[in-house]
This record gives structure tokens, C-alpha cells and sequence, in this order.
């Protein structure tokens, strides 16, 4: 399928204030938001609030950037999509049809992935504690690899495999001692992790020496993450050195030669004013650039490369809609506006004091009035989506429209409070598609089981 795709960052000046909007978004003629030529305020209508929009042109442009930039390196090369970041059917669609390959970490992204009718050999299999029933279903899905992040999984996945007369293709997680500059809880490279083969201390040189004697596994590449939301190349650039190193140590010493290195994600967005993430031709050229350099040196055969993309493929494309409901002025304090989602369908600000832009988008060009903070309706004083933020002054019935949200939030997204998970809707070219339907009350209880003992004592 051919689709022609136009996007752009447009910085809109209103008064003195600055406007960022991303892919598609503009404002059109009823001063209105627009995402993928789709006015917000009639998706609001038409779908209801919270609502996830996602500007599918956004998301297919980010794939086509990753994967133009690696075909001018050279290089053979995966550009994998970590779904974790946003895993829907409809999405494990597009990475197909973009020719990504597709990152998984649980039974359900898997499930998801093989629903959507992915192709089982481009999917890659992480975590740090796969179970048997995830290892099996893989197994049996013929999956394309899995990356072994320690030594119970290894035998497990070795004698699973050995029961189906298979062998599998294997990366290995190493731990290479590499910190990214980032949040510590999304920050994964350090020796302190609970991912992966430390390489400082040898580990990951006993799981090579383990893997290579095991008959089902057979061994193809060494991968590394350093972390998520990087603004700069040097990290990347390090764990490319290290883990050249130590492949070229292995081939002198063990004689075996990686055909695969995998350097994960992690590639920064732009969330807010002051953000600034590199290109993505900028990342890819760097990675190329050291892979290249770094195995040239040592004499080894420029191995293939995978990344792992997920923050950066969804993130900007996604904004939330809200329908804004009470407030609450404290004189002289500050003024609380509250939405009908909340850190149910975006808990980041609250796990990681994460900051996100807004904008009312029923009214885009009003100027700012008033500088007030977006509550969430949950019953907890942390669910506050968005600190000082400048508004025009907002009414109940306003729909905010806060961006860049496509990344960690519908994945991240929880029935706290027992509210229902918005619905999900890729908007592209003047049309509109829901693809996760709004949960419905009954789907809130549909799990609940009340005992028949209890029942009886009621009766
Ligand atoms: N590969 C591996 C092995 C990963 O652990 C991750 C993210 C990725 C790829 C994708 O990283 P990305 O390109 O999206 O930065 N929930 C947090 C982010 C956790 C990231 C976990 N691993 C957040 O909302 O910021």
C-alpha cells in the first residue's frame, strides 16, 4: 500500500506565545484544533472523552525516517518497533505494512501482534522474566528471535525448545555499564539493572560460553539498551564500542562471530519547550558510524544491525482530548481545572514528573489568560496532569487537548478508581477510525467473580 504522507512541525505565533504542534496538527478556520485533518472538537462529539487521537501520518512518516535513513547507510539492518510503547492491532498493522520489525515483551503484545496477522518470523521476544506459557507460545509461533536476558531463561528456552525438535535464534541482553542521561527508572544500561548480562564482571561472557553449548539456541547477536528519551548520540556511541569489543574478544578467544548487534531504543521527542531531540537520520548515521568504525577496526564483518524504536515512532502523534469539568481557585495559591481522564490513561506525569504542552482546542486561537493546573479525577492528590499551565480561561464543556501522548500512555493506561480506558482513534487525511473501542461498564465488572458462598449467604 502507497499513501502519501506530509508532515511537518509548524511553530504558530499567537501574541507573543509560541505553539507547538506536531505532525499534521494545525489550527484551522473555526480556530479549532486539527489532527490529521480531522477537527478535535467533532472527534470529541463524535467519540466521546478522554480520547486518544493518533495522526497515523505522524506515526507512518517516523517509520519511513528510521527506515530511509538505515537503507543510506548501507548496512544490512531491523528497525524494530517496541510495542510496549503503543501496542494495539491496528498499530502492529502499520509497523507491518512500514516493513518494521516488531519488538514484544509479554503473551499479550505477542498476542496482539499474531492477531493483527504480523509476521511471526519479525517478531523479537524480550523481558526479564518470560514465563514457560510465553516461551511455548513463541515457540509455537515460530517467532524470528528472542533475547535472552538471563541464565534461567536460557536453559528454559533451551529444553522447550529441545522438546520441539527446534532451534532458535538467540540474541543476548548485555548489560554494557553505560548511562544514559535520562530518568533512573527509564534509564537501563548501568551495571545496577535488572536487565541483562553484566559484561564488566564477566557474566556476559558465561552466557556466550553457555549459549554456544546449547544445541536448541543458536547464538546470532549481542543486544544492548541504554535507556529512553536520549537527546544525544555519545551514549549509543559507547555501548557501540563496548560491545565491539567484546565481540571481537569472543571471536579471538571463543572463536564465534556475532551477525547481529542490537542497540535497542531509547530515542528522545520533543514533550515540551526545551526538549530537544537530535533527527532521527542524526541517531541512525551515528549508530551506522560507530558500528562501521568500530568493527572495521577490530577486523570483524560489519554485523547487521537492529534498533528498537518505540517512543519515537508514536509518541508525537498522540494527543488526549478531555472534557474540562470542575475547578477550584485557591487566592493567592493557584487555580485547579479538573478533566475527565487523569493519571488513569497517563500515569507518567505522576511515575516519572513527566511535563506535557496543552492547548484548549475548541478555542486554539484565544490568547492565554490565566495560568491554572490540570487535574485528573482520580481520588488522589498526585493525579495532576499538568503544573502552570497558560490557558485561555477555561470553561466546563472545553475540550484540552494535550500532546504528544501517543507513547506509554493507552500502554501505560490502568482502571484506577474503576474508570473506563478511553477509546482509541487514527485520524489520517480527513478520516477518522476508531481502533480500541471506549470501555463500557460492563467491561469493568466483566472479570468480577462474586463466590457462590457469599452469594448463598445473601440469599
Ligand atoms: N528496547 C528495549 C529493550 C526497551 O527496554 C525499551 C524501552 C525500548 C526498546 C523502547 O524504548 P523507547 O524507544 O520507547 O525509548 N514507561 C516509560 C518508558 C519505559 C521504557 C522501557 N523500555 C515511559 O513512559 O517513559
Amino acid at each position: 500500500m502507497t499513501m502519501s504522507v506530509k508532515t511537518g512541525r509548524i511553530l504558530q505565533m499567537r501574541g507573543n506565545q509560541t505553539m507547538y504542534l506536531h505532525g499534521t496538527s494545525r489550527i484551522n478556520d473555526k480556530g479549532h484544533l486539527e489532527i490529521g485533518g480531522c477537527d478535535a472538537v467533532e472527534l470529541a462529539k463524535q467519540y466521546g472523552t478522554p480520547l486518544y487521537v493518533m495522526d497515523e501520518a505522524l506515526i507512518r512518516q517516523r517509520c519511513r525516517e528510521f527506515m530511509q535513513a538505515f537503507r543510506e547507510t548501507g548496512l544490512r539492518f531491523q528497525v524494530a518497533y517496541a510495542s510496549k510503547a503503543f501496542c494495539v492491532m491496528a498499530m502492529c498493522t502499520i509497523a507491518e505494512e512500514e516493513g518494521l520489525s516488531l519488538d514484544v515483551v509479554s503473551d499479550g503484545e505477542l498476542y496482539t501482534a499474531l492477531q493483527a496477522g504480523y509476521p511471526p518470523e519479525r517478531i523479537h521476544f524480550h523481558g526479564n522474566n518470560k514465563t514457560p506459557f510465553e516461551i511455548e507460545m513463541a515457540l509455537d509461533a515460530k517467532i524470528g528471535c528472542f533475547v535472552v536476558d538471563n541464565f534461567v531463561e536460557m536453559s528454559m528456552l533451551n529444553e522447550l525448545a529441545a522438546k520441539r525438535n527446534m532451534v532458535v535464534n538467540v540474541l543476548l541482553r548485555i548489560t554494557p555499564g553505560v548511562e544514559a542521561h535520562t530518568h533512573d527508572y527509564i534509564s537501563t544500561g548501568q551495571q545496577d539493572s535488572k536487565f541483562g548480562f553484566d559484561l564488566g564482571n564477566g557474566t556476559a561472557r558465561r552466557a556466550v560460553e553457555q549459549a554456544i553449548q546449547m544445541s536448541n539456541l543458536k547464538l546470532i547477536g549481542l543486544h544492548s539498551h541504554i535507556g529512553s528519551q536520549i537527546f544525544e548520540v555519545e551514549g549509543f556511541r559507547m555501548a557501540v564500542e563496548k560491545v565491539g569489543q567484546f565481540a571481537a574478544d569472543l571471536r579471538d578467544e571463543l572463536k564465534v562471530t556475532m551477525s547481529v548487534i542490537n542497540l535497542g531504543g531509547g530515542f528522545g521527542i520533543r514533550y515540551k519547550e526545551g526538549d530537544t531531540p537530535l533527527p532521527i537520520r542524526q541517531y541512525v548515521e551515528a549508530i551506522a558510524g560507530a558500528v562501521k568504525e568500530t568493527f572495521a577496526m577490530r577486523d570483524y564483518p560489519v554485523p547487521e544491525i537492529w534498533i528498537e524504536p518505540g517512543r519515537s515512532i508514536v509518541g508525537e502523534a498522540g494527543t488526549t482530548l478531555y472534557t474540562v469539568g470542575t475547578s477550584k481557585e485557591i487566592p493567592g495559591v493557584r487555580k485547579y481545572i479538573a478533566v475527565d481522564g487523569g493519571m488513569m490513561d497517563n500515569p507518567r506525569p505522576a511515575l516519572y514528573q513527566a511535563v506535557y504542552e496543552a492547548m484548549l482546542a475548541n478555542r486554539a486561537n484565544e490568547p492565554e489568560e490565566e495560568v491554572v493546573s490540570i487535574a485528573g479525577k482520580a481520588c488522589e492528590s498526585g493525579d495532576m496532569l499538568i503544573w502552570d499551565l497558560k490557558l485561555p480561561k477555561a470553561q466546563p464543556g472545553d475540550i484540552l487537548a494535550v500532546s504528544c501522548t501517543g507513547a506509554y500512555n493507552y500502554s501505560m493506561a490502568s482502571n484506577y478508581n474503576r474508570i473506563r480506558r478511553p477509546a482509541v482513534v487514527f485520524v489520517y487525511n480527513g478520516t477518522s477510525d476508531l481502533v480500541v473501542q471506549r470501555e463500557s461498564l460492563e467491561n469493568i465488572v466483566a472479570l468480577d467473580v462474586i463466590p457462590e458462598r457469599m452469594r448463598k449467604a445473601r440469599d
